[in-house]
């Protein structure tokens, strides 16, 4: 009986092998920063307010226009197909049926117009790594466009990989290649092993029809692990707009600098975001720098979040430090890895729930009665005795 993400988390790693759940759980180096995501959460603690009428509740919102059912996307993440065949077209379904948005990485395993026809009603973004050969780019904002894709996160946090030790000790390098170690981990792994070997193998299909050739998963990693635009810059942003009439979002901010920037290069929103951990080992957790971010621009643009949300309450607690929304990284993909399609919606469907529970028992009917009188940190407590006062 699944009853929490961590629940879900732990059918993933019974049911992965070692080496794709270490990809998909781990962050850089010492795992410092992936660590620090999720404790900052349990920093923040809720005020609730009692005696309010809460018999009708509802976490519904809007990303730019169009409604979502709860202020959650599910966020952008390569190489899903090592966790579950097709699971970009089932996380985009899933989402869609819960009402949410789905963000479908450049890195993905299937086709970006694949993922629109699994979720056809569904409010899809599409995620874009820019790399040197900017046609590549310019290709699939051209293809996402067609697809009725409506929003851009241009990600702006890898300009190289992080480095992350789990994956170099697990010998990870695409293609997978049949090691001694990988065989053995595979025969613990017999589920996993057999559906990857009756999927095939495994491509980067976005980038591959983008380039013009048939889908090589070594060269297209290489390129997009080797060849990232490393001159990438502010003033990009004109370029980018040059080829997407949609909204453009900055994914990977971590100083309200960059996001004043992001606002002055024209940019309706940013994701305010440490990759979940996995480039640099060592930041602050972004719903630390979020209020500083927030006070910045968050009256001028729309301030996203994500790293470390693993419960309904945790993305309240983004929105009431004024957040518009939270992506879900691994906490969607800890679903489709333990069950496909049936994990993916148990999981969205799991953190709503919390989130209703959580707003009742706050006395919040609606996310516009949310707001910064229902939290507060524990270190402020802790430093300046500020339960005294409260
Ligand atoms: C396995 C995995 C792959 C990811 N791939 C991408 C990607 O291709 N593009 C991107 O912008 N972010 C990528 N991310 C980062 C997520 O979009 C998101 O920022 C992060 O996972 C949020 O933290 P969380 O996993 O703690 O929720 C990836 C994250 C994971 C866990």
């Amino acid at each position: 009986m699944v009853s929490s993400v961590a629940d879900y988390r732990l059918a993933a790693r019974r049911r992965l092998s070692r080496l794709a759940f270490d990809y998909l759980d781990g962050g850089a180096e010492d795992g410092d920063a992936l660590k620090r995501n999720t404790d900052a959460y349990k920093q923040w603690l809720f005020k609730p307010r009692v005696l309010k009428d809460v018999s009708i509740c509802s976490a519904a919102t809007q990303f730019f226009g169009r409604e979502a059912a709860a202020p959650m996307i599910v966020g952008p993440t390569g190489l899903n197909g090592l966790f579950w065949p097709r699971a970009d077209e089932l996380l985009a379904q899933a989402a869609s049926r819960a009402g949410l948005p789905f963000a479908l990485s450049t890195a993905s395993t299937s086709l970006l117009e694949d993922v629109r026809a699994a979720a056809p009603q569904g409010d899809l973004w599409m995620q874009l790594y820019v790399q040197q050969d900017r046609g590549i780019a310019e290709d699939i904002m051209r293809r996402a466009s067609a697809a009725g894709y409506s929003t851009l996160l241009l990600t702006v946090d890898v300009p190289v990989h992080g480095k992350r030790d789990h994956d170099t000790r697990n010998g990870f390098k695409l293609p997978l290649r049949l090691t001694p170690k990988l065989i053995a981990d595979c025969m613990m792994h017999p589920h996993w092993s057999m559906q990857m070997a009756r999927s095939g193998s495994l491509q980067l299909k976005n980038i591959a029809k983008s380039v013009g050739e048939r889908a090589d998963l070594s060269r297209h990693s290489a390129m997009l692990s080797r060849q990232m635009d490393l001159n990438l810059g502010w003033t990009d942003l004109d370029w980018v707009r040059a080829h997407w009439t949609g909204k453009v979002i900055v994914k990977g901010v971590m100083s309200a600098d960059d996001a004043t920037l992001a606002l002055k290069h024209g940019a309706d929103g940013i994701v305010v975001s440490n990759h979940g951990g996995r480039q640099l080992g060592s930041t602050f957790a972004p719903v630390e720098v979020l209020p500083g971010i927030v006070d910045a621009v968050g009256s001028d643009m729309t301030v996203l979040v994500d790293g470390g949300v693993r419960r309904g309450s945790d993305a309240l607690k983004a929105v009431a430090l004024g957040a518009s929304g939270v992506l879900l990284g691994r906490a969607p993909l800890y679903g489709v890895a333990a069950n496909g399609l049936a994990g993916a919606a148990g999981v969205l469907a799991l953190m709503m729930d919390e989130m209703l529970i959580a707003m009742r028992l706050l006395g919040c009917q609606t996310l516009a009665d949310l707001g910064p009188a229902f939290i507060g940190n524990a270190n402020d407590v802790v430093n300046h005795g500020l339960h005294c006062r409260t």
